[in-house]
């Protein structure tokens, strides 16, 4: 594993963002696998300025993103397909059809996931993964549990998750109980895995992450045994490690 300290949060998403174009630069046409939360949308936001310079041509790459929250639908400002088009897809050259989120309106989980293993499958794999890092050391939404989850599965949101969303929905029946997400073996696969983290609050789980026993109660801590991963954190989200 690879440890790069940027000194804050801007710095740690320009090292972030060039890891990502160096890919995209050495490989037009490479699968890159995304993820929606608050750490990378500095990263996102660097990306899109290099691209407006004339520095980034996004016109043959591929993404597959993480995860979705099932129930909703691509105009649902909560949906994290939403939040690409808004962080990313839209201020770039990517096609739209060569964006893969999963599909929140598949009621049957089965076919949901069933559907996202082909389009993982048909892509050839993912050339490199950008993961952002949970509290309880989840990836995707492979929350802690007894066992590694391979493919793309539904899971059950924990209701502090459901309580936490529920600020963002205007009756607690809309808040989504349920997420499909990409599954470990899938995130492993990947030929490059780079993680962000960022500020104090990420300290105790990038150490148990990373420098702990590796076990599915810390999902993250399974990117110990790949043998490409760029961990890129600032100050304080390093601040625990040896
Ligand atoms: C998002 C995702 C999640 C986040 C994680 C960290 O697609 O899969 O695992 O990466 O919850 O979120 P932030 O970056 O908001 O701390």
């Amino acid at each position: 594993m690879q440890i790069i300290r940027a000194t804050d949060y801007d710095h740690m998403s320009r090292m972030a963002a060039n890891i990502i174009s160096a890919q995209v630069i050495m490989k037009p046409d490479c699968v890159l696998g995304l993820a929606t939360g608050s750490t990378p949308i500095g990263t996102y936001e660097q990306l899109i300025r290099w691209y407006e310079k004339g520095d980034l041509d996004f016109s043959r790459v591929r993404s597959i993103n993480l995860d979705e929250y099932k129930g909703l639908s691509p105009e649902n400002d909560q949906s994290y397909r939403y939040f690409m088009n808004e962080h990313l897809f839209r201020h770039i050259n990517i096609k739209l059809e060569n964006t893969n989120v999963p599909d929140g309106l598949e009621e049957d989980s089965e076919k949901a996931c069933a559907a996202y293993n082909e389009i993982i499958r048909q892509s050839g794999g993912i050339d490199l993964q950008l993961l952002g890092l949970g509290h309880n050391g989840h990836i995707g939404f492979n929350e802690p549990s007894e066992e590694f989850i391979k493919e793309t599965h539904c899971v059950d949101l924990a209701q502090s998750t459901i309580d936490a969303n529920s600020r963002f929905f205007a009756s607690m029946d809309l808040v989504p109980k349920q997420a499909y997400t990409m599954g470990i073996q899938t995130i492993m696969q990947a030929k490059k895995i780079v993680v962000v983290v960022s500020g104090k609050s990420k300290a105790e789980i990038v150490k148990a992450a990373f420098f702990g026993p590796c076990t599915p109660k810390v999902p993250a801590s399974i990117l110990q045994l790949h043998r490409d991963v760029v961990l890129v954190g600032d100050g304080e989200a390093l601040s625990l490690v040896p």
